[in-house]
């Protein structure tokens, strides 16, 4: 029953009642939240999660206040908290003992730290750096999408994840930090051990075995710093290692370029690759809007406007976390010093005080771009140019190759990877043709 008008879509009323037992922990709210959400933007936009321990900000406009004032919301505070909650001394322990140490993330630290670490790292992601990249993208697109036509016309069944999203952001990072001597299954389980962390579901044994893997990937990840120390060469890990802020000559510390580097691994890798799933995933079950790439393949601001509209519509990251400082209303609640706060970007995406008629793909619409997937404020992502490039090129790639893209299951059983901090599609089997 519609209560409500939102540009001219009707908005169907949402009962209360799902906010009375719901939670993020439950895997079929977290697989699909949108009735969730829909119930706090309307009811309770800033909501309590007893089983996370979390308050989850539903709407558009609280995001925007928690994201741009770092002193009364520390991303610091709040990353730690949710970091292998439960198990953070056993973690550190494990990676001082096999993985040369324990180091924390200093991208997520809060100001004046976090303005030296980010303006050190910002070098990395020059214009240039992104500019360079891009013909070896396409180059990783054209062989991927061509090695699904072969495997397709084996008469093999095609994951677009485990055939073209995941392979396809590992080849990109790998070349982007210099690395050429590991296998993509390697990076995966580093990046899903890491990622897991801030999953916030891992049991301890769970734990125990990602710490391991954590500790590998620091002990390979050390080596290549080593290596670049001695011999600077044309990629991210040299430029990391070899910064120096224009006014004082400092460097990034040891310890913080372990940490850069291990989170530009896992950043640039499960982000992209979840969000190349999805652009998979759209092109298979959103014929109007694939017709319309297939008839403009070569209008770039199309392609730019379908991207901007596919993270809107299912952002690769679905919370990142603060903590209050001080106490402060919110949202019509008052939070006190200390609370541990989740921004949920697939609900203030869907925000119809922000966006009308947020559950249509709707690539015209006028402010697309005012879409959260990449954050707001000092920690806005900094790989946005080159994530916002790797997805053009790959639906750029797939539409010039591929027809009729489909879903060999229905959406609602597709798996999701468990994890409150990514919505990860698993598995993916698609059909497609050659294109003429
Ligand atoms: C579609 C792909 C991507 C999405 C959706 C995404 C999303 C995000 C979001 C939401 C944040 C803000 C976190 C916060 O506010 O706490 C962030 C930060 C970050 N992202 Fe991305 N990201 C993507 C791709 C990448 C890539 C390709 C890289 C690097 C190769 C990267 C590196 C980072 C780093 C280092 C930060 C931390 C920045 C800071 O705290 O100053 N991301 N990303």
């Amino acid at each position: 029953m519609a209560s409500q008008e939102a540009g001219s879509c009707p908005v169907a009323h949402v009962e209360r009642s799902l906010l009375e037992t719901g939670t993020l922990t439950d895997p079929t709210i977290r697989d699909h939240p949108q009735a969730f959400y829909a119930a706090m933007r309307s009811h309770e936009p800033v909501f309590y999660d007893a089983k996370l321990g979390s308050w989850l900000i539903a709407r558009y406009e609280d995001a925007q206040t928690v994201l741009r004032d770092s002193e009364t919301y520390s991303a610091e505070r709040g990353y730690n908290t949710q970091f292998a909650k439960g198990f953070i001394d056993e973690f550190s322990a494990i990676l001082k003992a096999e993985g040369g140490g324990f180091f924390p993330d200093v991208i997520k630290s809060d100001p004046p730290r976090h303005t030296r670490i980010r303006k050190l790292t910002d070098a990395a992601f020059s214009a240039h750096r992104v500019k360079q990249l891009e013909p070896g993208i396409v180059e990783i697109a054209a062989d991927l999408v061509e090695k699904m036509l072969a495997k397709s016309d084996r008469g093999e069944q095609v994951d677009g994840v485990a055939d073209f999203a995941t392979p396809m952001t590992i080849r990109v990072i790998c070349k982007q930090l210099g690395i050429f001597d590991l296998d993509p299954d390697t990076i995966k389980r580093w990046s899903h051990a890491l990622i897991q962390q801030i999953g916030m579901v891992q049991t301890r044994d769970e734990m125990v075995a990602h710490a391991r893997q954590v500790a590998e990937c620091q002990n390979y990840l050390i080596a290549q710093i080593h290596d670049r120390q001695a011999n600077p060469k044309e990629d991210m890990i040299s430029d990391l290692v070899h910064a120096r802020a224009d006014d004082d000559n400092a460097a990034l510390d040891f310890a913080e370029t372990v940490s850069l580097v291990r989170a530009l691994l896992i950043a640039g890798n499960e982000t992209t690759s979840t969000g190349m799933g999805h652009l998979v995933y759209i092109l298979a079950t959103q014929p109007a809007t694939a017709q319309r790439l297939y008839d403009s393949i070569d209008d770039d601001r199309l392609l730019g406007r379908f991207v901007e509209e596919m993270l809107r519509m299912d952002p690769p990251i679905r919370v990142t976390s603060r903590m209050t400082t001080r106490e402060v209303e919110l949202g019509g609640k008052t939070l006190p010093e200390g609370a541990h706060i989740l921004l949920a970007y697939g609900s203030l995406n869907f925000d119809e005080r922000e966006f009308a008629c947020p559950y249509d793909f709707d690539v015209d619409r006028p402010n697309l771009t005012r879409q959260l997937a990449f954050g707001a404020g000092a920690h806005r992502c900094i790989g946005a140019a080159l994530a916002r490039m790797e997805l053009k090129v790959a639906a750029r790639e797939i539409v010039r190759r591929l027809d009729s893209i489909k879903l060999m299951i229905p959406a609602d059983q597709l798996s999701y990877v468990p994890s409150i901090a990514t919505h990860r599609i698993a598995f993916m089997p698609i059909s497609f043709t050659r294109r003429a």
